[in-house]
Order: C-alpha cells, then sequence, then structure tokens
C-alpha cells in the first residue's frame, strides 16, 4: 500500500515535471494552446483589456479605483502609460498573483525617442536616411524597453495631405512610396532582430486606416474615398511595415464610407487578416471602440464591443466595452468563441515570443534603465538626426552660413530661449528626468561662436496675441549687430493629436517683428519651429535666409547651431508639399493631370486651381537647398523599350559644382502616360543620398522594373500595363532636370 502511494507520487512529480518541462521547451503555439484550455471565458476576456495607468493619459481620462484588483484577477492583459521599470515591476508583480499568471504587456507611445528626444517624425522623414530614421527608432526603443515598455504605439504611418491637419507631425508626410520605406525603418529600429531581446520593442503600424484624410482635416474626423485610394494610396504604408515584421496594428479613430475603422471587417478581416495574413494583433485606439456610441454606429457599450470584436479588433483600449459585455455576448451567442479564441491566440502568441512568460520582469531593471537612459551616445546620435532634419529653404546672397566670428550676433524671437518646447508633441514625460538635458537654441548658439563674438538677446514678441511692446528693443539689438537670427513659429502644443488649425499662418505678430527687422538693413535668418508646414508668404519673400527647424528634440539648439554656422551643410527635402495660401490646401505634388491641366500661372481655360492663386506651391514635394549647387547631366537609359518580365537601367551624373561638400537627394519619378484608368502626373519610385565633395561627380544608378509601374488597374488588378512612361529624375518633384521615356511592350 505505502510503496504504491509512493509509486502513485513519484509517477505524478515525474509527469508534471515533464509537462512544465514539456511546456517550456514546446514550440510557442503549443504553449500558448495548453495554457488557452486553461483559461475561463472571463480570463480570456481579460487579455483583451486594456487599460491606462493612473498618472499619465494620452486620452480622456477613466479613472478606476479597482485596477489593481482586476489586475490580480486577470482581468487586465496590458497597460499602457507606465513608465518606469519600478513601475512596470510594481505592475507586474499584481499580475503574477493572477490565477494563471499571464505577464502583462506594457505599451506607451514612444514616438520620436524617450528620455533623448529625437526630432518629431515628419521633420526625420525629410533627411530621407533610412539609416538614421532606423537608428533613431533603436535608441528610442533602447531607452524605453530599459524602463520597462514592451511595446510602443509607433510607427504612425498615415498618409497626409493636409497640414491643418494637427497630426501631419506624426508621419513621414504625403507620399506613399517614401511613407512605405520610412515605415520599414522605422518597424526595424523598434523591433530589431528580434523584439524579445532587450533593447527592443514591439511596433504598432498605425491608426488603420486612411485617418490622415480626414476632411477638412480636422481631427477624428470622416473619411470617404474610393476603394482605389485606399488601396494606392493610403494603405502601401502599413502593408510595408507589415512586410518588416511590425508586431500589431492600431486601428484608426475615423469612419470610412460610414463605418468606422475599429469595427470595419472589410480593413480588418478580408485585407489585414485575410489578404495579408496578418498573425500579429490590432488594438482599437483609445476609447475608439465604445467612442462608437457617439458616431452612432452601435446603441451600447455592448454593440460597440460586438461589432469591434466580430470585426477583428482584438484589444480594447480603455474603452471597457470588451470587459463589460463580451462574456454575455458570447452566452447570448452574439459572439463566438472561435472569435475570442483568436483574439486571445494572437496576444499570448506575443506575450510568449517576447520571452515574458519566461521571465516576467526582464524588461524592469533599474540598473539597465540608469545606464541605458543616460547614455550620451544617445545625445550625439539626437543632434545628428537634428540637423539632418533641418530644411534650408532660402539662401539668398549666400547670407548663410554665418561666420563664427562675426563680431555681433543679434538673436530674437520668443522661441530661441525655450527649453521644453523644443520635444514637440508626443514627448515622454520620463519620472525623474528634468529639463536640463534639452539643449534650447541660445545655448546651442552660445557655446558655438568664439569668445570675440557678442551675443545680444530679445524676445521681441509672444508666439501668439498681438503684443508689439517688445519690437523697439528687437530692433535696438539688430542695429548694433552684424547679423540677426530670427526664431519663430508655432507653440508645441499647436500641432499633434487633437490640435488641428483652420489658420495655419504663423501665428500672432511674429512676421510683423520680421518686417520690423528687416527694416533695419541686416541680415535676417529666419528659423521656423513647427509641427507642420505652415503658410508664410511674407517671411519667403523678403527674408533673405530661412530654416525650417521643426521641433527636433533634446538636441535641438545644438544642431540648429551646426548649420546656421556651417559645420553642417543641410541636405533635408520636404516631404510633404507647402501651400502658398490656406486655401490650396489639399495640395500634393502627385496629383491626376485632370482634363484641362494648365501649363503656367496664364494659362485661362486650361487651369484647374483656382483663378486668384498661382498653381505652384510655395514649396513643392522633395523641395530643400543646400550651401553647396548640384548639376545632373548624362542620363542613360540602357534598354529604352522592354518587356513585363524585364528591367532597366537608369544612370546619371551628378556634380558637386560648389564651393563645400554636401549631400544631394536626387530624386526618381515616373509617370505612366496612358492607363486603364488615369495616373498620377508623377509619382516617386526611388531616391539616392548621395554625398560629393566639392568639384566631385557620381554615377547614380536605378533600376525600373515591373513593380515601379504597377497600380491597380481598371479592373483592380495590381500590376502594369504596357505603354509609354516618362521617366524623370528631379532635384524635387517641380525640379526635374532630366527625362527620359520609355516603353514597355
Ligand atoms: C490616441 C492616439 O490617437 C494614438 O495614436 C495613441 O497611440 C493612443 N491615444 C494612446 O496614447
Amino acid at each position: 500500500m505505502k510503496n504504491n502511494i509512493l509509486r502513485v507520487v513519484l509517477v505524478t512529480l515525474v509527469s508534471s515535471c515533464t509537462i512544465t518541462l514539456f511546456a517550456q521547451q514546446a514550440p510557442i503555439p503549443q504553449r500558448v494552446e495548453t495554457l488557452m484550455q486553461q483559461m475561463t471565458l472571463q480570463e480570456k476576456i481579460g487579455q483583451l483589456n486594456q487599460y491606462n495607468d493612473d498618472w499619465e493619459a494620452t486620452g480622456p481620462v477613466t479613472l478606476d479605483p479597482n485596477k489593481a484588483e482586476k489586475v490580480k484577477s486577470g482581468k487586465v492583459g496590458s497597460l499602457l502609460n507606465c513608465n518606469s521599470a519600478a513601475r512596470t515591476r510594481h505592475w507586474q508583480e499584481l499580475a503574477m498573483q493572477s490565477r494563471l499568471k499571464i505577464p502583462l504587456i506594457f505599451g506607451q507611445d514612444v514616438i520620436h525617442g524617450y528620455k533623448t528626444t529625437f526630432p518629431i517624425p515628419l521633420a526625420e522623414a525629410c533627411s530621407w536616411d533610412l539609416e538614421a530614421i532606423t537608428r533613431s527608432a533603436r535608441i528610442a526603443a533602447a531607452e524605453a524597453s530599459a524602463a520597462g515598455i514592451h511595446w510602443t504605439f509607433a510607427p504612425m504611418v498615415d498618409i497626409a495631405r493636409d497640414p491643418r491637419w494637427g497630426r501631419v507631425m506624426e508621419g513621414a508626410g504625403e507620399d506613399t512610396w517614401l511613407g512605405s520605406r520610412i515605415a520599414e525603418a522605422q518597424v526595424k529600429g523598434f523591433q530589431g532582430d528580434h523584439p524579445g531581446t532587450p533593447g527592443s520593442l514591439i511596433a504598432c503600424a498605425k491608426h488603420y486606416a486612411a485617418y490622415g484624410a480626414a476632411v477638412g482635416g480636422r481631427d477624428y474626423n470622416s473619411v470617404d474615398m474610393s476603394e482605389r485610394q485606399l488601396r494606392e494610396v493610403y494603405l502601401p504604408p502599413f502593408k510595408a511595415a507589415l512586410d518588416a515584421g511590425v508586431g500589431t496594428f492600431m486601428t484608426s479613430f475615423n469612419d470610412i464610407g460610414g463605418f468606422p475603422s475599429t469595427a470595419n471587417p472589410f480593413l480588418l478581416r478580408t485585407i489585414l487578416k485575410g489578404e495579408w495574413a496578418f498573425r500579429g494583433f490590432v488594438v482599437s485606439d483609445w476609447g475608439s471602440v465604445g467612442e462608437m456610441i457617439n458616431h452612432g454606429f452601435a446603441a451600447n457599450p455592448a454593440e460597440a464591443a460586438m461589432k469591434a470584436i466580430n470585426a477583428g479588433c482584438d484589444m480594447d483600449m480603455e474603452s471597457r466595452c470588451y470587459i463589460s459585455s463580451l462574456d454575455s455576448l458570447v452566452k447570448a451567442g452574439k459572439v463566438s468563441m472561435d472569435v475570442i479564441d483568436d483574439a486571445v491566440r494572437r496576444i499570448l502568441t506575443l506575450k510568449f515570443e517576447l520571452g515574458l512568460f519566461d521571465d516576467p520582469y526582464k524588461w524592469c531593471d533599474t540598473e539597465r534603465e540608469k545606464k541605458e537612459i543616460g547614455d550620451p551616445a544617445h545625445a550625439e546620435a539626437a543632434r545628428d538626426m537634428a540637423r539632418k532634419s533641418i530644411v534650408l529653404l532660402k539662401n539668398d546672397n549666400h547670407v548663410l552660413p554665418l561666420s563664427k566670428n562675426l563680431k555681433t550676433i543679434a538673436v530674437i524671437g520668443p522661441l530661441v530661449k525655450l527649453v521644453k518646447e523644443n520635444k514637440g508633441f508626443w514627448d515622454v514625460n520620463v519620472p525623474g528626468t528634468d529639463s536640463s538635458f534639452i539643449v534650447s537654441q541660445w545655448e546651442g548658439i552660445k557655446s558655438k561662436v568664439g569668445s570675440q563674438t557678442r551675443l545680444l538677446y530679445a524676445k521681441g514678441c509672444d508666439i501668439g496675441g498681438n503684443r508689439r511692446d517688445g519690437f523697439a528693443e528687437a530692433v535696438k539689438i539688430a542695429r548694433e549687430a552684424d547679423a540677426v537670427i530670427l526664431s519663430i513659429g508655432e507653440r508645441r502644443d499647436m500641432t499633434g493629436e487633437a490640435k488641428s488649425r483652420s489658420d495655419i499662418t504663423i501665428p500672432g505678430v511674429q512676421e510683423e517683428l520680421l518686417k520690423a527687422l528687416l527694416e533695419t538693413g541686416k541680415p535676417v535668418v529666419v528659423l521656423i519651429n513647427t509641427g507642420r508646414p505652415l503658410v508664410f508668404p511674407f517671411t519667403s519673400e523678403k527674408a533673405p535666409a530661412i530654416l525650417y527647424t521643426w521641433w527636433l528634440g533634446s538636441e535641438a539648439g545644438n544642431a540648429i547651431a551646426d548649420v546656421i554656422f556651417g559645420d553642417y551643410n543641410p541636405s533635408a527635402k520636404l516631404t510633404m508639399t507647402f501651400p502658398r495660401s490656406i486655401g490650396q490646401i489639399p495640395i500634393y505634388y502627385n496629383h491626376f493631370n485632370t482634363g484641362r491641366p494648365a501649363q503656367n500661372d496664364s494659362d485661362r481655360f486650361y487651369r484647374s486651381a483656382y483663378i486668384d492663386l498661382s498653381l505652384y506651391p510655395q514649396y513643392e514635394f522633395g523641395y530643400g537647398l543646400s550651401y553647396t549647387s548640384f548639376t545632373y547631366s548624362n542620363l542613360q537609359i540602357d534598354k529604352k523599350s522592354f518587356k513585363e518580365g524585364e528591367s532597366a537601367g537608369v544612370s546619371f551624373v551628378v556634380t558637386n559644382t560648389g564651393s563645400v561638400d554636401g549631400e544631394e537627394i536626387a530624386q526618381l519619378y515616373i509617370r505612366d502616360l496612358v492607363g486603364s484608368v488615369v495616373r498620377p502626373v508623377a509619382e516617386l519610385k526611388d531616391f539616392k543620398k548621395i554625398f560629393l565633395k566639392k568639384g566631385e561627380s557620381a554615377t547614380v544608378h536605378f533600376v525600373i522594373d515591373a513593380e515601379k509601374l504597377s497600380f491597380y488597374r481598371a479592373d483592380m488588378t495590381y500590376g502594369p500595363e504596357p505603354g509609354e512612361f516618362d521617366i524623370m529624375i528631379g532635384a524635387s518633384s517641380r525640379d526635374v532636370r532630366l527625362r527620359e521615356r520609355v516603353v514597355m511592350e
């Protein structure tokens, strides 16, 4: 009897050890299924529920005094906005008290850096430097993951053609092809080789889909577009992110043609999880499940939950509709267990892939947090990225660069001495840090000039409002100076989420201040700080030199000084068209031709624009100057006629004809002359950023293949059509330097 008992105990012990051992070594799908078999419906629903932490909120606050209890009882699968190793450990310890000890996944908007802040994404995009963009995301991931975060709600890959929309700052601009390359670069940077390795974050392609096309540029607004435009213009960056391995998607707030994206089965089931076979999970945007009640698409939280989960939205961020209603919806047969299981499986799979079941505290390491977050190498990378993002819009008579040895420089404007402002919107409040690591423009300029140079400062005016009482002091110091630097623009909270503006001119009396300074006859260099393309015809016309400095992050001051004084030769080019007036919006380079295309501003009948405005924007997509100049010559196409399976090689020579070294972004545009549906007047299909010493030349090569000529044809199949194509090599979308026609037979 005794022996038998011993044998039973031993067998049980051995077999449970074997099961545990086996379970740990089993492939992830098997581990997920084993776990799911043990889960109650309530525990499954808990995995689909995401709450905000108590301190920071990035949406309408919904405090819940029982949050800790909910985590302990397995009713929460994820938290957002808990940003420190200690805080994430605190929550994870509570999750480890739940019956099945399923770890939480921590999400955060790590959009352009964590503590070390990089330029806003739209500015980074203007660098066209994919490696630098990857590095920036990599550093953001290193710092954020050291603070216990697993998952960033980035990249934002929404194509944006309307600068009134406040969120243009978060994306790569207006171009689908470039936006797709940048999306890949960001996903690569955030996720690294494997998301489970320290230093990496799971990325999230957002906001799926067409959020950037909100009518009138008003945030959260409706969208109505053809399936062709959706697939051709708005979806490719999402697909590119997916192909680069992005782990998650976030739905968008808008409806498309009456269907809110959070419950849009065509977007989520047919395209994302069907055609594209996406295996990760989809999170709603903050509250967007519940907000379908406001849309008038659901009568109550239960209906909202039903529509969203059935459409394929796996996790509910902060609306609490899933946790309150899914149980009864399943019991009533309105949501099937298969739908719940599919969502749970996707979320658990990612948690296993992250290694959280093997070590739920893997990222909660305060020592690593201290080491990574203070790393001085990160500041150097941020400075490099920042100067690569500055666009030189104008430089009459080579006003720039300024000499470091000028006797007196007047530095004027409401933004000169601001510190936190340089971070721009979507920065992270890192606990325990102040702003002392952020370099203001004043500090950057001060540490750049020689000890013989006298720097004078006046604020001049506020960013907004109409007070002019500071003008006199500003004019006085300008008169004493050899050159004036004027820093104007928007406040950082004028762009970003829920920050659409109907008037995107430079606020307040800042341009009037510029006028007063120009009247002194001194050379004035204007810095424009903002998160979007602004409209500033007076500055464009009258200022001799303009640097578009966006919001450049924690190294803004140093980067700006590097460019002003010529230690870095600007190389960035715009990735959004800058309108001449607000009435031109939406304006973008890759439009259709219409039946009456104008050739110039004096065409009377052939005019598809306005009689009171030029046809042309202030600054076009792809535009940006350098302190040197480049010529393009000798275009060669090895095959001017080719078949669909073949490709043609394009080459040409770029020469630096100026007096300093510099970088040029040579752009390849293609126009399909006749199609089964009309095609844009030009589409970016490739580019090369090349560094050339003064006087140096280099040959640039591109390949034209079927992919570059493909589009959604009349029958919605994707591919090229035989015919003629214009191959255009440009220094911008308007400044085409070389052109040839090819034929695909
Ligand atoms: C709302 C924003 O639209 C989204 O981009 C962000 O990731 C979430 N809030 C979470 O903060």
